[in-house]
């Protein structure tokens, strides 16, 4: 059975599979750790943004920072996406950043919006950036921004924030600076399967939520752009790690796997949730277990005491939710090459990121004379 957090994933038979595709089979042929990733999931969560924006002129601008492998980039591409991304160099036409002082009531470290946090302009000092910025002959000030944070999970703080941006529009509108692109930046937090989670707004709430605020600027023409990232990929994606070894101590039991907190850094880092499975499906009693890496480091783990059917060496456990912010988080920590990433569609699969090697590790590297 698929879920909201395994949402392309479901056992057929006993295996666990990728749209058409068996995990288990797909483990054999490409090795582990592996990321998978479904691209109807990926092209299922665009269109959902498209339809929930439905009569109003608007962008989607995937979030690159979430996943920016080329083969996810080409498939939102073909979908029409833009892309929301970092850049080098000029550009001639800008728009302002501003926080908004909205708490988007998600965790401290993807917080943003809040005048504690490093971005942005204020909301009271961005009136005169934007007087300043229309004063300059070779900026052509088109558009306000913000980003309140991730992994939201309530339509009200970007409701809140928009509220605040439109109140900006229509001001600078009185004294003759046309604002025509709302960037209302990232999208909606996704469902990790954590017990307890509130879980995500649908994107018809969100859109609904999203076009009530924006009702306040009546006909001033005001194109909207949004920088969903997370919810394109994040569900869309699975890493698949394969048991190494089983160990109890006095208080505890530990399933090492290969897959470790260079591939996945999020449980570490955010203290973050991510819903597991085993590959065959077990109709074992589960029981509590810290699922680790192999890396010498209490903080690499994957999930700690969480209740998982026991598994014998050797066998695949699929880690959900995992397409967002795991490659583009992943590094070489303990000299550890980078995982392979596969893109499935229906039956078929492709290797869109190959396996690093050791050779990839040294590359560029010199010894000194
Ligand atoms: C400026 C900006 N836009 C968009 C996003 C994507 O947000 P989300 O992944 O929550 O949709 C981020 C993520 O941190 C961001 O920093």
């Amino acid at each position: 059975m698929t879920s909201a957090a395994f949402p392309a994933f479901e056992y057929r038979g006993d295996t666990l599979h990728c749209e058409g595709v068996s995990l288990a089979a797909l483990a054999d042929a490409v090795g582990t750790p592996t990321y998978v990733y479904s691209r109807g999931a990926i092209e299922a969560a665009y269109k959902a943004y498209d339809a929930a924006l439905a009569g109003v002129d608007h962008l989607i601008c995937y979030s690159v920072k979430a996943n920016s492998s080329v083969g996810i980039l080409n498939v939102l591409a073909r979908l029409g996406a833009a892309a929301d991304i970092v850049s080098a160099g000029e550009r001639a036409r800008i728009a302002l950043r501003v926080h908004p002082d909205v708490d988007a009531q998600t965790h401290p470290y993807i917080s943003t919006g809040l005048t504690q946090n490093k971005f942005g302009i204020a909301a009271a000092a961005a009136r005169d950036a934007f007087r300043r910025a229309a004063e300059l002959p070779n900026l052509d000030v088109r558009g306000i921004d913000c980003h309140i944070g991730s992994q939201l999970t309530k339509t009200s703080p970007f409701a809140d924030a928009i509220a605040r941006l439109c109140e900006l529009i229509l001001s600078l509108a009185g004294e003759g600076i046309q604002i025509t692109d709302l960037d209302i930046g990232g999208g909606l937090g996704i469902d990790y399967g954590k017990d307890g989670d509130t879980p995500p707004p649908s994107h018809g709430e969100y859109g609904s939520a999203v076009k009530q605020a924006m009702a306040v600027l009546g006909d001033h023409p005001v194109r909207l752009l949004v920088e969903p990232g997370r919810s394109i990929v994040g569900p869309a994606g699975v890493l698949l790690g394969r048991v190494l070894y089983n160990k109890d101590n006095e208080v505890k039991h530990f399933t090492i796997v290969d897959a470790a907190m260079n591939d996945l850094i999020r449980p570490s880092f955010y203290g973050s949730h991510h819903p597991m499975r085993p590959v065959t499906r077990s109709e074992a009693a589960p029981r509590k277990t810290d699922v680790v890496g192999p890396i010498c480091e209490t903080g690499d783990f994957l999930a700690r005491d969480r209740a998982l059917p026991p598994m014998a060496r050797g066998e695949l456990l699929a880690i959900g939710a995992a397409g967002a912010d795991g490659v583009p988080l992943s590094s070489h920590y303990t000299t550890r090459p980078r995982s392979a990433e596969v893109l499935v569609q229906g039956e078929r699969w492709t290797v869109i990121r190959e396996r690093e090697t050791l050779e990839h590790l040294v590359r560029g590297e010199r010894i000194a004379e």
